[in-house]
């Protein structure tokens, strides 16, 4: 007999998996299945860990979720409870921030290629714009002086999990260059904005230190030239979020405490430095505040072995969990009914579309798995249920939260007239 090594908030009880004390058996068989289970305990863990490791170094640090994560009103309102502000990119997200009772002066707007009428509804909003371009700068102005702005800056350099996911850098459609950033301070400035900030956002999923030691160091260097050149003061200095997470057993976990001493305490003795004053630290991590927090619950239709694979075919697809196909990505799939048993056969494991890139796991090994069998892919809390498509003409997943002991549903599952729902069938006369 195999023990799996799980870690908190699953659970082997007997073979049988656990999520935050919950049996997933009967959270599928309550919810049907595809399923998303999220834990708050975990969330709340998530985001304390992180705070109380940044304050060890700087005492003036804001977390600002990255909500494109995972947009659940109830994740938001969740957030929200423990302090979190927000940053949003698009007005989608502001309306849902909005929504889950965030206030405007908790809003961070990071938008790319932006329209007019956005830009209006974000002034109107009243939440902190961070511009990507002159030509947003420019249109914006027009359209309304801001009390507070910030510009996103590219330092020239990127890091990520993934090509796509790296967002600075030459390859980069992200932010401005230093040159640019610091005529557009000027401009905002002689347009009688009063507040500022400044922001970066490097990459995604990034597991070591030394990237946000070179992007902070840059970013630093530039705002003491925008300080010394156009003569403003900074209210907030942004790094960004981009804090990645074990996905494979293997993988090690984003050293915290050794961000914090060498990232925070660099950001801290910098600011002195350079005569910025005391402005707050933002950081805007997504997926390391809700990454771990759930799992996807899916279950076996059919088992097909060919003459050259063995495919296990499961309700849930790219429509569900796009990240195995959009970036090659690995999450780790643990067959919820049989944790003991050893690892005998290699699958693919594939979904119900009709893609042969369908599949959300390549040549894993797992026990020998039979129709009627519940999977859980694990770490899908960000950038999992967001991501998802109504693709095939399949309904969404339902979400469910675990609270205090209790299962709550917080999404329902679509129906068959969510498809139709926003279209009109234009017939001829
Ligand atoms: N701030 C900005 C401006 C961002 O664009 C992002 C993510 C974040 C913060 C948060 O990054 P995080 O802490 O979650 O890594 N769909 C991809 C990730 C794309 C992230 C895009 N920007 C994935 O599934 O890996």
């Amino acid at each position: 007999m195999v023990k799996k090594k799980l870690s908190d908030p699953l659970e082997n009880r007997k073979g049988a998996l656990f999520f935050d004390g919950f049996s997933v058996k009967e959270l599928a068989e309550k919810y049907d299945t595809p399923l998303y289970v999220l834990s708050e305990k975990r969330i709340q863990d998530n985001y304390n860990r992180l705070y109380t490791a940044l304050l060890n170094n700087y005492k003036y640090v804001r977390i600002y979720y990255a909500a494109k994560a995972n947009t659940n009103l109830t994740v938001l309102r969740i957030l929200q409870s423990q302090g979190a502000y927000l940053d949003t990119v698009s007005p989608g997200e502001v309306f849902m921030a909005l929504s889950s009772g965030f206030t405007p002066d908790r809003i961070l707007f990071t938008g790319v290629s932006v329209r007019n009428d956005e830009l209006k509804m974000l002034a109107d909003a009243g939440v902190t714009i961070n511009v990507d371009s002159q030509s947003e700068l420019d249109r914006l102005l027009k359209i309304a002086v801001p009390h507070i702005l910030s510009v996103r800056v590219n330092p020239e350099f990127g890091a990520g999990h993934h090509d796509h996911c790296i967002t600075a850098g030459p390859e980069s459609k992200f932010g401005l260059w230093e040159e640019e950033v610091i005529q557009a301070y000027a401009i905002a400035e002689r347009a009688r904005v009063e507040r500022f900030g400044i922001h970066m956002h490097i990459g995604s999923g990034i597991l070591d230190v030394e990237p946000y030691v070179k992007a902070v160091d840059k970013l630093l260097r530039i705002a003491k030239r925008v300080h010394e050149e156009v003569g403003i003061n900074f209210e907030f200095i942004d790094i960004g979020g981009g804090f990645g997470v074990p996905y494979k057993p293997e993988d090690k976990e984003f050293d915290l405490k050794l961000f914090s001493s060498k990232v925070v305490k660099l950001f801290k003795n910098k600011v002195k430095d350079y005569g910025l004053g005391k402005p707050f630290l933002f950081v805007e991590p997504g997926r390391y505040l809700v990454c771990d927090s759930s799992i996807l619950l899916t279950t076996v239709n059919t088992v097909k072995v060919t003459p050259s694979r063995k495919f296990i075919g499961v309700d849930a697809g790219f429509n569900t969990l796009l990240r195995p196909t959009m970036y090659g990505s690995y999450h780790q799939i643990l067959v919820a009914n049989k944790l003991d048993e050893s690892d005998k056969e290699t699958y693919d494991v594939a979904g119900p579309l009709c893609e042969s890139g369908d599949i959300l796991a390549k040549e894993r090994k797992l026990p020998t798995v039979e129709e009627g069998d519940l999977l859980a892919v694990l770490n899908v809390g960000a950038y999992g249920f967001s991501m998802s498509s109504q693709y095939n003409s399949r309904p969404r997943a339902a979400e469910v939260l675990i609270r205090q002991g209790k299962s709550i549903p917080i999404r329902n599952r679509e129906q068959l007239g969510d498809l139709v729902s926003s279209q009109k069938v234009q017939c001829e006369s």
